[in-house]
């Protein structure tokens, strides 16, 4: 492992119950090592539910690349093709890539004779349903979900509309910006990938707020867009082509779902940060303005300088230390977050521009990134 940060902020320990001891950490690091290196080792075995949906298509598309793992079991609701298909029939741009047959959900038939991981790239509640026994049957986890990013279970009602029932998963599960979390990660039997707004955001933050070079009293404003992909793939009356074309369009002002997590994870309170997400008429990418006050003046070489050093050893953050700022193209399809900044001349006010891809570093890159770290390769194998 080289990559292995000593700038954790918002970290959950990780000794206890639910995670893996020194010993097992030893053996799948250096299982990890062999089967990237291409001797010995089988690959690790790979489930996939939520298959149909656009973020599992990244995650097949970035796992049938990727060195040290397999994908052996696919799978959907079941609500729409009960029997089992092709994937390429559901995704085109799979064919020839990957020929796996997606099967109804059968949640039975996870087990831990057959695989060693799963991800679940499945609505909420969904998540919340399947994961514990899962848990119970020795397997190891990623959720693309939100179901287990919150601490306390008591958010679940206000922010996603549902009581949580899993409190044991809940406390064991490690929210997953794996740039700050990588020890956690490695560790983690369930590790609750973050949202993609909350990553472009928190990426950007996070320095800042750890070295205390914030006005404390002055509001962080975030200002998001994003593609329409975002949404998932069933369309809705605000998601459609003829509503989101041409157009854009605030929304879950005060409420979005991606708030909850932000704040937790940058230990801030509710009225000191004020997000605000459009969706903007592109398929892929987010771009994320941070209208932020320092608490004291700071020339533009200390600001790209405290961003190149918190992410010298990040290989997945792009910092723009010149004057260009990051846009959606240059991350598209990309499992990088690029950031990039600007200063008035007071040397008080600066606004972070925060980019990447939904799909990429906001959902499957990320989702990869922190399986390489659960089964010891370094975080970019597959990914670049
Ligand atoms: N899209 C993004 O940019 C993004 C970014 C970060 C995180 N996420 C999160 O990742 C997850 C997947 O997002 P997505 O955009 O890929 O959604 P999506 O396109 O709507 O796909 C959802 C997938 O979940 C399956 N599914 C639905 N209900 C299920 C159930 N009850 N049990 C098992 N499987 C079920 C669907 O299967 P059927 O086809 O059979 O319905 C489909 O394969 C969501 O939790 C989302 O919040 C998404």
């Amino acid at each position: 492992m080289h990559n292995m940060h000593n700038y954790y902020i918002g970290s959950r320990s990780f000794q206890g119950k639910g995670c893996l001891v020194k010993s097992e950490i030893q053996e799948i690091e250096k299982q990890g090592r062999e089967a990237v290196g291409g001797v010995k080792r089988q690959p690790v075995r790979v489930g996939l539910v939520g298959a149909t949906g656009y973020a599992g298509r990244e995650l097949m598309v970035l796992l049938s690349r990727h060195p040290g793992a397999r994908l052996v079991h696919l799978m959907s609701s079941g609500r729409h093709r009960r029997e089992s298909f092709p994937i390429e029939r559901v995704h085109p741009s799979l064919r020839k890539k990957e020929s796996l047959i997606c099967v109804p959900l059968r949640e039975s038939e996870l087990r831990r004779e057959d695989l060693d991981l799963v991800f679940l790239s499945t609505p909420h509640d969904a998540s919340v349903e399947l994961i514990p026994p899962l848990l119970e049957r020795g397997l190891r986890v990623i959720d693309l979900s939100g179901g287990f990013r919150l601490r306390n279970a008591e958010l679940y009602p206000k922010w996603y509309g549902f009581e949580h029932h899993a409190p044991a998963a809940l406390e064991e599960a490690v929210y997953g910006v794996t740039e700050l979390a990588g020890e956690a990660v490695q560790r983690a039997r369930l590790v609750a990938n973050p949202g993609c707004y909350a990553t472009a955001a928190i990426l950007a933050l996070a320095p800042l707020l750890e070295a205390g070079w914030l006005l404390k009293e002055a509001e962080i404003i975030c200002d998001a867009k994003s593609g329409v992909s975002g949404a998932g793939r069933a369309p809705n009356e605000t998601t459609h082509f003829v509503e989101v074309n041409e157009s854009c369009r605030a929304y879950g002002l005060f409420s979005h779902r991606h708030v909850p997590e932000i704040l937790q994870a940058l230990h801030l309170d509710e009225e000191q940060f004020r997000f605000t997400p459009h969706l903007i008429p592109i398929t892929r990418g987010i771009l994320a303005s941070l209208y932020l006050r320092l608490e004291k003046k700071r020339s533009r070489e200390e600001v790209a300088g405290l961003f190149e050093k918190f992410y010298g050893r990040a290989p997945l953050v792009r910092v723009y230390a010149d004057p260009t700022l990051p846009e959606i193209k240059a991350v598209q399809g990309t499992q990088f977050c690029d950031l990039g900044f600007s200063m008035d001349e007071t040397g008080r006010r600066l606004t972070v521009v925060s980019c990447l891809d939904n799909l990429g570093k906001g959902a499957a890159g990320q989702a990869v990134q922190n399986m390489n770290l659960m089964f010891g390769w370094d975080e970019e194998t597959g990914l670049l």
